[in-house]
């Protein structure tokens, strides 16, 4: 199974977009140049990250922010920093960019 994102160029720095896969859903975020693909699954809950349409980072933009709790999470290790799932980890997707898409592929 395959799915494509979007292009990797569609993905601005420092931005992040949210998908639906044939993993369930995920989002990508491209911090520093580097692309990350999450599952969009808080490990509090289990619940979507986002309240609003594509944002899943805090207001620096430093960091992502799961919107029911304000649990926050490194950008490239998906660990929990602070918040009611501190220490836990969001799933890392692993992607491969094919003809200049994030694709997933399992
Ligand atoms: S559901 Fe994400 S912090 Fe509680």
């Amino acid at each position: 199974m395959m799915t494509k994102l979007c292009k990797a160029t569609d993905l601005a720095e420092g931005t992040s977009l949210g998908f639906l896969s044939h993993v369930g859903p995920v989002f990508a975020v491209r911090f520093d140049n580097e692309i990350y693909v999450y599952k969009n699954e808080c490990p509090h809950l289990g619940v979507n990250l986002e309240f609003n349409e594509d944002e899943f980072l805090d207001s620096e933009g430093q960091l992502i922010q799961c919107s029911t709790h304000g649990a926050l999470f490194s950008i490239d290790s998906g660990k929990c920093l602070s918040g009611p799932c501190q220490g836990d980890s969001l799933t890392k997707v692993d992607f491969e960019i094919i003809d200049d898409h994030i694709t997933l592929v399992s």
